[in-house]
């Protein structure tokens, strides 16, 4: 049996660093070495790239915090041209022998937002995930919203503003949305910079956190409910797992709560409160909404469910977390994919929409 030489990236610029460490050393300890010859590249908090030995990154203890790039002594040299000669290591004087496939397993901004796969693209290697174009909408609050909107798909009221242009005072905005109200930079992920909104003194304190972030920001109407989430994973014809949720105590996800807690905080999957018309229903919904913002290969769709049992898209997670708590291989694990398989239809979904450049 050929083996698939996986490339995985992990680690980057962005506040989910860790996180996305802890996925790859998940990733690195689960996969079928039998079938995969994985390289594991991590890039550092400036940006530099560093080839890991995949042996000693899994020293690393399976604590969230202590995880951090091991190695820094191969440095990896981006060559954009034909696939033999992408990756060149300057202290052993040799590029990677070809790889066949790259997982970018880095989540947020400059990696979940369409750059890495504008790099990937140039590289001319079948990459894992959303092209340019899906990554870059679904990382933006205010496009996908709009997206969705266009496509009936039911999403809370919003509004975006720009830090350069005027902003509306609070009670014009209560007046539109209501209160509570959820203000957030339009491009992040995490939690980071989010808050709810009861009053003008915690508006403009929102409005100022929010544009430390980002040059937009969105301002939504308060939801009332439970946020679920279903993994879908295809191309065309897609797989829509049943949809899981986190049961917690805290004011709202935070980024604690999200990724460093997992399954402590009272995961459940499948959530139970749905029926199986409702759930049928929350499927239809999160397809539709990972058609319409152009998803590709896998995405997690996250909804949320108001006591009256309406649905409310609240955003698409491109690259969702790769850990041993994470939602996504774990609802698909629940839909009889585990993660090897995953892993492999993973990697056959990114070679078969593959499409050289220039042809
Ligand atoms: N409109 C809203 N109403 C109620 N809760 C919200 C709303 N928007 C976000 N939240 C809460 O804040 C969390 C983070 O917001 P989200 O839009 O998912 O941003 P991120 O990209 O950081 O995950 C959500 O998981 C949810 O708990
Ligand atoms: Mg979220």
């Amino acid at each position: 049996m050929t083996k698939t030489h996986l490339l995985v990236l992990c680690g980057g610029k962005s506040a989910e660093h860790a996180i996305s460490l802890i996925s790859a050393w998940n990733l690195l300890k689960t996969i079928s070495h039998e079938s995969f010859d994985v390289t594991l590249i991590a890039i550092d908090k400036t940006g530099n790239w560093w080839l890991q030995d995949t042996a000693r990154f899994l020293e690393q203890e399976a604590h969230p915090e202590r995880i951090s790039i091991p190695q820094r002594t191969s440095k990896v040299w981006v060559n954009p041209g034909p696939e033999t000669d992408s990756f060149y290591l300057s202290d052993q004087g040799r590029f990677l022998p070809q790889v066949d496939v790259v997982f970018p397993l880095l989540h947020g901004p400059n990696g979940e937002d369409g750059s890495i796969q504008g790099l990937l693209k140039h590289l001319q290697i079948p990459y894992i995930g959303p092209s340019v174009l899906g990554a870059s909408i679904c990382m933006d609050k205010d496009v996908a919203k709009r997206l969705m909107l266009q496509a009936n798909i039911p999403t809370s009221d919003f509004i975006a503003l720009y830090k350069s242009a005027a902003h509306p005072d609070f009670q014009a905005v209560k007046e539109q949305l209501g209160l509570p109200l959820f203000v957030k930079p339009a491009n992040l992920g995490s939690s980071v910079g989010i808050n709810k909104v009861v009053d003008a003194s915690s508006y403009h304190a929102a409005l100022e956190e929010a544009f430390q972030f980002d040059e937009k920001i969105i301002i939504e109407a308060f939801v009332e409910g439970q946020e679920v989430e279903c993994a879908v994973l295809g191309n065309d014809d897609c797989i829509v797992s049943e949809p899981g949720t986190y049961i917690h105590e805290d004011e709202f996800f935070d980024y604690d709560t999200k990724y460093l807690k997992g399954k402590e905080v009272g995961m459940q999957i499948p959530y139970a409160k749905l029926n199986a018309e409702q759930i049928e229903a929350l499927k239809a919904i999160s397809l539709q909404a990972y058609k319409a913002l152009e998803c590709k290969g896998l995405a997690r769709v996250d909804t949320f469910v108001t006591p009256e049992g309406e649905f409310l898209v609240n955003e698409i997670n491109t690259l969702p977390g790769f850990t041993q708590n994470s939602m996504y291989p774990l609802l698909m694990d629940a839909a009889g994919i585990p993660y090897n398989n995953l892993i492999k239809k993973l990697c056959a979904l990114a070679i078969s929409r593959f499409r050289p450049m220039d042809s």
